[in-house]
């Protein structure tokens, strides 16, 4: 029996180098260099930090992808990168590398989108994806409900953020608490000795009128305003600011909305099948929170470990080799970034 392919994923859509190396669905090395601590001092991303970080991490971090995975670059069969949506300056690098590494080595290019690589990650511990299933995307920069037929071709968005991201809010009320970037992982640690009820924060878009119009859309926003209005009230009145209290409250309120909107949809459209993919998807009360549901809904739900929620090249290179698998055309030596390409465009032609 001949070896599934060896296809090699480059991610550089915002602040994370990564490349990664697959056999089929199997996982042989996965390297992340990130940039996040050259940005943390100004509370989020810059732009042409990101990408100069890129063009100084790829070389090493593919060294060591190859290294690790124990393969010769000369092996790889395909080589898929990251193609948008994301930072134009940031993702251009890793097009540039990933269409000079096809070109010398012969080999396909697979130019695929981000978005649908945070939920084909899930492929390499859970296997493949029943069809339908249903996606709640949740990241740094995306929020939306996808049904998800064909993981290499046929999605649908059935809802997204009408303002800010589920990351972005966490980012933004981090930052608002004084507690440092990305505000994510430090939000989920302080939260869990704290009171969720101790303040209640709004929940967007889940009042009867704006279900009519926004059913399967969120917005985070004036969620990210209400906690600092209280902050600033608070501080105002001279009290001290109980900040884990203040985490937790706002995180139930974004795991309240998101899961009772996951679950929703998921009974509308009869999918029996919850996939949770993108940074937030690390979140421990989001996971906990959609399992306690789903379990109640009688829906099956799958998410991936923590470290492959988060940006890393091991999301882009399975879709590749999902996409190789298919047999579906490579995308053109010509390919370009698209900083907006919608998650419907799992591959760029
Ligand atoms: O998917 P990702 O790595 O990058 C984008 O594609 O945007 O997501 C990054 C986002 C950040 O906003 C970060 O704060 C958030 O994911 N994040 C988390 C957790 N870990 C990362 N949010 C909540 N809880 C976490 N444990
Ligand atoms: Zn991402």
């Amino acid at each position: 029996m001949t070896n599934p392919p060896l296809v090699l994923g480059i991610e550089s859509s915002c602040d994370e180098t990564g490349v990664a190396i697959v056999r089929g669905t199997e996982l042989l090395s996965n390297e992340v260099a990130s940039s996040v601590e050259a940005h943390a001092r100004f509370g989020g991303v810059v732009p042409e930090v990101a990408s100069r970080a890129h063009l100084e991490a790829l070389v090493p971090t593919l060294t060591r992808a190859v290294a690790t995975a124990g393969v010769a670059l000369t092996d790889i069969d395909a080589v898929a990168v990251t193609a948008g949506p994301g930072l134009m300056g940031a993702l251009v690098v890793g097009v540039s590398a990933a269409k000079m590494l096809a070109a010398t080595l012969g080999k396909p290019l697979y130019g695929v989108n981000h978005l649908v690589g945070h939920v084909a990650v899930d492929i390499l511990e859970h296997g493949s994806l029943p069809s339908p299933s249903l996606a709640l995307l949740v990241s740094g920069g995306h929020t939306s409900l996808l049904l998800v037929h064909d993981i290499t071709a046929r999605i649908v968005t059935l809802g997204s953020t009408i303002d800010d991201a589920a990351g972005e809010a966490y980012d933004k009320v981090a930052r608002v608490l004084g507690l440092p970037y990305p505000g994510g992982p430090v939000i989920d640690a302080l939260a869990q000795d704290a009171n969720p009820t101790a303040i209640h924060f709004p929940r967007g878009l889940t009042a009867r009128h704006d279900l009519e119009q926004h059913r399967f859309d969120f917005s985070f926003s004036g969620l990210k305003t209400a906690v600092a209005r209280w902050v600033e009230l608070e501080q105002r009145a001279g009290r001290d600011i109980p900040v884990a209290d203040v985490c937790a409250s706002f995180q139930e309120a974004v795991a309240d909305v998101l899961t009772a909107k996951t679950v929703a949809a998921a009974t509308e459209y009869e999918v029996a099948d919850v996939v949770l993919g993108g940074g937030v998807a690390a979140n421990s009360r989001l996971r906990a929170l959609l399992a306690e549901r789903c379990a109640v809904a009688g829906l099956r739900l799958r998410y991936p470990s923590p470290e492959l929620c988060t940006d890393n090249g091991a999301m882009i290179a399975v879709l590749g080799a999902a996409m190789l698998a298919a047999g579906l055309a490579p995308s053109a030596i010509t390919l370009g970034a698209d900083t907006a390409l919608p998650a419907e465009i799992p591959l760029v032609a």
